[in-house]
């Protein structure tokens, strides 16, 4: 389904995709789209970590999004485990803020950040300087400065300008700030395809093909005042197939061959990004940390074979794997309306949209990127049929959409519980103020306590922005 701009009148509308199959049971939950500690209680309400949602949502209201907290640890435990002698950056553009930062922390990953914003949150947070990296395709004089006098671990550059600007604030500060060169392989993969491209149209990094990537490692190796630690490399989102990272592995070790090659350097460091999928839908099948560990350090070990090479010290970036299955969103049914759709698929007569109390202010990706979710009914369990629903928010787009196709129980009504799990990641941190819908809050929750770790905003805070 694609939102149209003239009206939904226009989408695609009128069928279920095929992956989407009418459930045995209406309240079963799918385990692996829900964050571990997440079942159904005797009342048959949602509870996570043993406190029930409805108690949630009468302490802070809805929509509000909830953490398992230790759904979130064992993930970062999970990733610790699979790749203990590498560096696992968590990518706090997925969510971040102080709870969250000091959380990984004690877990013992890395943090990845891009402005200005998120290296203040985790600064203020205790995040040890050295273990952040920092990356973004147009950082400015003060954030490189900020970033230099706090001592980052990593500055990964992503142009020639930058590389100016570093080499300039460095000299004058009399610092050797390490750096990583982001290259554009060429080299792009979502979900279960990849595409493997000549040329590299885009924004991030330094081209592969155009020799740029050389050049600015060249560069840097010239700066007396820069110490070049490794490559870059970051391909795409939710992706499922590793053939993506063979290809850009291999390119971007010819470029670490080729460096050795022209001035019998071997950088001792590569950084594979992020990307990997989580499961959203039944349609989706994640591989384990466990697995990527194993891919990943196949692909790099055979590739530096290859190139008669030292294996490079790896790390890499996961965002969404870590925060995203963690998190749900809790939102309460305003209105339930059934509308004639036409004729074809199962929604042939009529489609029964669920209005919810937030939508693409707190979650943008179903319409930015035609993104599935599923969702269930969480403050009860219903004995009624499944009915092929969509769930919508309350902003004025018929693009206002949470879940596009879900099968919830025939008699969801205003006042139900709504729950849509894998929230964790670029909901949060992409929500806006949309039709002047305060942002929701963000609650942890761990053994059947809950948390406020971001307050909900209010109108007064919206008010206070606008000083005209
Ligand atoms: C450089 C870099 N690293 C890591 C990530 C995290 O990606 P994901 O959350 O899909 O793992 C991103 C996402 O855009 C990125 O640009």
């Amino acid at each position: 389904m694609r939102a149209h701009e003239a009206g939904a009148l226009h989408g695609d509308i009128g069928s279920r995709p095929p992956w989407l199959r009418p459930p045995g049971d209406v309240n079963a939950l799918v385990p692996e789209l829900w964050p571990r500690n997440v079942a159904r209680a005797a009342d048959g309400a949602l509870a996570v970590a043993g406190l029930g949602v409805r108690d949630i949502a009468a302490e802070f209201g809805t929509p509000v999004y909830v953490l398992d907290e230790d759904d979130l640890r064992s993930r970062c435990r999970d990733f610790r485990a699979a790749f203990p002698t590498e560096d696992v950056y968590y990518a706090g553009k997925a969510f971040l803020c102080r709870a969250v930062v000091r959380m990984i922390a004690e877990e013992g990953l890395h943090l990845d950040v891009c402005t200005g914003g998120e290296l203040a949150t985790a600064l203020s947070a205790g995040m040890p300087a050295e273990r952040i990296g920092f990356h973004g395709n147009n950082k400015s004089v003060a954030e490189l400065t900020r970033a230099l006098d706090a001592g980052v671990g990593r500055i990964i550059v992503d142009s020639f300008t930058e590389i100016d600007r570093l080499t300039a604030l460095a000299r004058e500060r009399g610092v050797r700030p390490r750096v990583l060169v982001r290259v554009t392989v060429g080299v792009e993969a979502h979900t279960h395809e990849f595409i493997a491209t000549a040329h590299e149209d885009q924004k991030f990094g330094f081209s592969l093909a155009g020799g740029a990537a050389a050049a600015a490692a060249f560069k840097i190796l010239d700066e007396d005042v820069l110490e070049l630690r490794g490559l870059h490399s970051h391909i795409g989102s939710q992706i499922f197939d590793a053939n993506g990272f063979e290809v850009s592995a291999r390119r971007v070790l010819a470029l670490q061959a080729q460096i050795r090659d022209a001035r019998g350097v071997e950088l001792p460091e590569l950084d594979l990004g992020g990307g990997f999928g989580i499961a959203y839908t039944t349609q989706d099948d994640p591989a384990t940390p466990q697995d990527l560990a194993k891919r990943l350090r196949k692909i790099v070990d055979s590739e530096c074979a290859a190139e008669r090479l030292a294996v490079p010290h790896l790390s890499i970036e996961p965002g969404r794997a870590i925060v995203g299955p963690a998190v749900f969103t809790l939102y309460e049914v305003g209105t339930v309306k059934s509308v004639l759709v036409g004729t074809g698929g199962d929604a042939a007569g009529g489609r029964c949209y669920v209005s919810v109390d937030g939508g693409m202010s707190d979650n943008i990706r179903t319409a930015l990127y035609d993104a599935s979710y599923s969702a269930t009914v969480a403050s009860r369990a219903s004995a009624a049929e499944p009915m092929l629903a969509r769930v919508v928010g309350k902003h004025c787009e018929s693009g206002d959409i949470v879940v596009k196709d879900e099968f919830l129980p025939a008699d969801v009504q205003p006042g139900d519980l709504v729950a849509v799990p894998g929230t964790g990641a670029y909901c949060r941190s992409m929500a806006s103020n949309y039709n002047h819908v305060p942002r929701p809050p963000v609650v942890a929750v761990r053994d059947g306590r809950a948390r406020l770790i971001v307050r909900r905003e209010t109108e007064e805070d919206l008010l206070a922005l606008d000083v005209g």
